[in-house]
């Protein structure tokens, strides 16, 4: 920017330095706010004739030219241009087609509180927008769990073979984290839905506009307790910015996971052709870049969640022209976590489970602790129990066999009062199906999660 600027402060007689103008400008960054803004403009344009800052025909003829800019902008035809920020351009166009009428838009109100204002509107719809896409990532996992009701695998902790589960039971782990996602995006949501409008650029309004109206208008639950605070806080893009960051860690705790299966080590799951990439180099490769990509990503949503909350810190009350820079960071939280969300979608319509592979590496020793719980339902403690077979899985691990094999290899006695029948009639089935607690492994158990999940999706 070379030329120097006319601002919207003081007589306009002076004018900005190019390298403040630089850093001052932000119609870039708050250009995303343009509908949102028009649409507190419209409803404040009627507020002022209810509070008779304008006669009732000035107050119809001042919306409806707004109403009518909004469409020209929903359409494309007008694009916010000129002004150093998108509340600027929306005003002065206003103002170039009605004249004096345009210039009393602006009565009793701030940028302050109308930025605060069309911010909150904004946040409020990228949370309905991101819940949406959630919605089908859950709906994705519920449809695998479905189809993998009956398909076994190993749990895991630490990376080591743990127990046998049902796959749709590790399907549905991935379920409850987004379950928990939604729920408290819906509770931010409600935090995001104060009004600030009708505060001012600091102070209040001084011509008694009725904020229930501007609220019930704009669709906010309620109106902010306080106007130094109202046009300071920005609390809520903070707890969006969490909220979007967790859904963010949670596909990339999936993301994770799903790379760990793809490798030929594991060998659990086949990707889609077009859900996978190959390499320019290793004609042999099939990357699950996709899954990669999305556990990157994650990186950039908390590192912006950081951004904002350092932005924050030392800010006296009130607002502040820091807080001009909380926009961009929400921005790219919002547009990364949504991207990921659906890529998400897309990888779990097109991967393929391999249950073979899975039940191939259900060997006995994770049948260990079932086991040990043969014992107890024969009267002992589970620390003795515990015992027993962990010198079986020690000679099994010494001979490098299965715990079924060990125990035939070892005097009858040192297992007691574990017999060879006993261990010979355990299986991976039977010790998935003896969970039938609620949160098991049971078939029963997961068909009791998978009704409760899809009552949610309905
Ligand atoms: N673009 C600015 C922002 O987003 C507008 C607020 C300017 N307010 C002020 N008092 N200078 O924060």
């Amino acid at each position: 920017m070379t030329d120097t600027k006319q601002h919207l402060w003081g007589g306009g007689s002076s004018e900005m330095h190019p390298a403040l103008a630089a850093i001052s400008d932000s119609l870039g960054q708050d250009a995303p706010l343009a509908d949102a803004d028009l649409r507190g403009c419209i409803a404040y344009a009627k507020a002022l004739g209810k509070c008779g800052v304008l006669t009732d025909e000035e107050s119809t003829t001042l919306a409806d030219a707004l109403v009518k800019l909004r469409e020209e902008f929903t359409d494309g035809r007008w694009i916010p241009s000129g002004g150093e920020d998108v509340h600027t351009a929306i005003e002065q166009e206003i103002t170039d087609r009605l004249g004096d009428l345009g210039g009393r838009l602006h009565t009793g109100r701030s940028r302050n509180d109308q930025v605060a204002t069309a911010f909150r509107l904004a946040v409020m719809e990228e949370i309905d927008g991101l819940i949406q896409a959630i919605r089908s990532v859950q709906q994705g996992l519920v449809n695998q769990a479905q189809n993998e009701l009956d398909t076994f695998v190993p749990s895991y902790t630490h990376l080591q073979r743990a127990q046998p589960i049902r796959l749709a039971h590790w399907l549905m782990a991935y379920f409850w984290p987004l379950e928990r996602d939604i729920e408290r995006l819906l509770q931010i949501r409600t935090r995001v839905s104060t009004l600030p409008l009708g505060s001012g650029a600091v102070s209040g309004h001084p011509f008694g506009i009725d904020r229930d109206f501007l609220a019930s208008e704009l669709g906010f639950e309620r109106v902010s307790e306080n106007s130094l605070d109202s046009v300071g806080d920005r609390d809520f893009a903070i707890d969006f910015a969490f909220g979007a960051s967790m859904v963010a860690l949670h596909l990339s705790r999936l993301s994770e996971e799903l790379i760990i299966w793809s490798s030929s080590e594991f060998g659990y799951i086949q990707w889609r052709d077009d859900l996978a990439t190959g390499s320019s180099l290793m004609p042999n490769k099939k990357n699950p870049d996709l899954a990669e990509l999305v556990r990157g990503r994650s990186a950039q949503a908390v590192g912006d969640l950081v951004s904002l909350l350092v932005l924050i810190k030392g800010l006296p009350s009130s607002y502040q022209r820091d807080l001009q820079e909380d926009k961009p960071p929400v921005w790219r939280i919002a547009g990364a976590t949504k991207a990921s969300v659906n890529a998400m979608a897309a990888a779990l319509e097109g991967i393929r489970f391999k249950g073979e592979k899975m039940g191939s590496a259900l060997t006995d020793d994770t049948l260990a602790t079932e086991m040990a719980d043969v014992l107890v339902t024969r009267g002992l403690p589970f620390r003795q129990a515990y015992r027993i077979v962990s010198r079986l899985a020690k000679e099994a691990r010494e001979r490098d066999c299965g715990l079924k094999e060990a125990a035939t290899q070892l005097p009858a006695e040192s297992i007691e009062p574990l017999t060879i029948d006993d261990i010979q009639n355990l299986t991976i089935e039977g010790a998935i199906e003896r969970r039938t607690t609620p949160g098991g492994t049971a078939k029963s158990a997961i068909e009791l999660q998978l009704a409760k999940a899809q009552a949610l999706l309905a």
